[in-house]
């Protein structure tokens, strides 16, 4: 009986392990940190980097920003670029996504003069990262348009998908013998929504109701473009990959009331269908239903026309299939309903277009960033709906973390257990036939969290931004993160 019990508890032993060895990441999955030029560069003048819209409204209106701060210098990887890829080596990173400051390369914007400077400063720190074997996940635009495109009308120019392939052809130029995964924007959502509708990023033009789509038009043109560039031109004997990041939170329905399921699909097509649809659906063009609704109230609010413009099939043509891999920044999930229940009603609808009710229950923690929670199957949720909606598109989370506030210290039990589950849903989302092929985590480090300054740390890495050295310390989430990325398991 003795030895029966033993033999049972060994087998079980071993089946919970071979359960645990199969709930293991593929070991070519690319386990990497994220960050943006202008949270982290610095060096905001050096040499003769030209102005950006985020230089620009910091300088002319510091009040904007939460704690007064901008990115003048930041975590100063422009100084500090040997420190930040020692990190990278320390957390056994197989891959790292950063962006490239535009105006830093191209001080004008405009293609007639390049920056040897900034040129450098990208090579050293492509270079050091390659010495160490991390692979380069490079996104030509988060967020920091020069400002003298921005003079010239930004994203609501029809000349903007020009000067963007311009930019976009002189980057593969530059880079592309070492670079093999390019996104050529970050979150479309986040550039038109809050710089040209509710003024709350730079550059902060309030084109309301317009602006939003006129953007998302050019934008999604211009992507297209620098796409097809990189496959006629380049691709051939660079031999890499294309595709554009969206924030793709999670939109479910409050209930399973068919008006309530309407509401969350709107929602979606609002949130990230707008950007996505064009480039990863089999029809092409702007979502159906939002397009719709855009249409009507633009109607019924005395516009002689809707005010989201339409692709031509030529277009629609060009742009669709333009990616070959759909980056998802993923951070949280709300529920959805088809009226405001005030009482219930926690998250403001920022825009007019898609006025529904969105919720997060009280049990799902949030972070100190106000939009950030921990939701159950929050990644699996939203990339099994991109499988199914866009025929099983290669994905990589570019971006997935969690806030905390400056005073919180280094040992960050939130944020670990926020990467424990969000890593366990990938893993869920992987058994459930998804085609994710990495995951990025968001940060590296402590950076320049846009309105909120410094308000809001994301780092694996803690930054000292009293200290002229910006001394970098490992949280306790680093070391976890390590540790996964190093067995490909997520221990608990
Ligand atoms: C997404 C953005 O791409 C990034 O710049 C930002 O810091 C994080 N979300 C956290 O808010």
């Amino acid at each position: 009986m003795k030895l029966f019990v033993v033999i049972s508890l060994f087998l079980v032993g071993c089946s919970a392990l071979t359960t645990k060895q199969e709930r293991r990441f593929p070991d070519d999955f690319l386990f990497g940190t994220a960050t943006a030029a202008y949270q982290i560069e610095g060096g905001w003048n050096a040499d003769d980097k030209g102005e950006s819209i985020w230089d620009r409204m910091t300088h002319s209106n510091p009040t904007v920003i939460k704690d007064l701060s901008n990115g003048d210098i930041t975590s100063d990887t422009y100084n500090n670029y040997k420190r930040d890829v020692e990190m990278m080596r320390e957390l056994g990173l197989d891959a790292y996504r950063f962006s490239l400051s535009w105006s830093r390369i191209l001080p004008n914007g405009l293609a007639n003069k390049v920056s040897e400077a900034g040129v450098a400063f990208y090579n050293n720190y492509i270079d050091e990262m390659l010495k160490y074997g991390i692979t380069p996940m490079v996104t030509l635009y988060h967020w920091d348009l020069p400002q003298k495109l921005q003079d010239l009308g930004g994203f609501m120019s029809p000349l903007f998908p020009e000067w963007y392939e311009d930019y976009a052809r002189i980057v593969f130029e530059l880079f592309g013998d070492r670079v093999k995964h390019w996104i050529t924007f970050n979150e479309p959502r986040e550039i038109c929504y809050e710089g040209y509708d509710w003024i709350s990023k730079a550059p902060q033009v309030n084109a309301t109701g317009i602006g939003v789509y006129r953007c998302a038009k050019n934008l999604v043109m211009a992507h297209a473009r620098a796409y097809h560039a990189y496959k006629n031109d380049f691709a051939p004997s660079q031999g890499g990959v294309c595709g554009i990041t969206i924030s793709v939170n999670w939109f479910g329905p409050k209930t399973d009331s068919e008006e309530d399921q309407f509401a969350a699909e709107l929602k979606r097509q609002g949130e990230w269908g707008l950007f996505a649809e064009p480039i990863f659906s089999e029809d092409g063009g702007f979502p159906k239903e939002l397009s719709e609704k855009v249409a009507q109230k633009s109607i019924e609010q005395g516009y002689p026309r809707s005010r989201m413009p339409e692709f031509t099939d030529d277009e629609k043509a060009f742009v669709k299939g333009s990616a070959d891999f759909f980056g998802v920044n993923h951070y949280s999930s709300f529920l959805i309903s088809a009226t405001e229940d005030k009482e219930e009603y926690v998250v403001p609808s920022l825009y007019d277009d898609v006025d529904v009710g969105s919720y997060v229950p009280g049990d799902w923690p949030t972070a100190a960033s106000s939009w950030l929670n921990k939701a159950p199957d929050s990644i699996l949720n939203a990339l099994t709906h991109l499988k199914n909606k866009y025929n099983s598109p290669v994905i990589y989370i570019t971006e997935n973390g969690w806030s905390t506030s400056p005073g919180d210290g280094l040992v960050d039990d939130d944020r670990i257990s926020y990467y424990r589950a969000s890593l366990e849903s990938a893993l869920d989302a992987l058994d459930a036939g998804v085609n994710l092929k990495g995951y990025m985590a968001w940060s590296l480090m402590d950076n320049f969290e846009w309105m909120e300054g410094f308000t809001e740390r994301f780092g694996l890495y803690h930054v000292d931004f009293e200290d002229p050295a910006r001394t970098r310390t490992p949280r306790k989430s680093a070391f976890v993160y390590k540790q996964i990325i190093k067995t490909r398991v997520i221990d608990h």
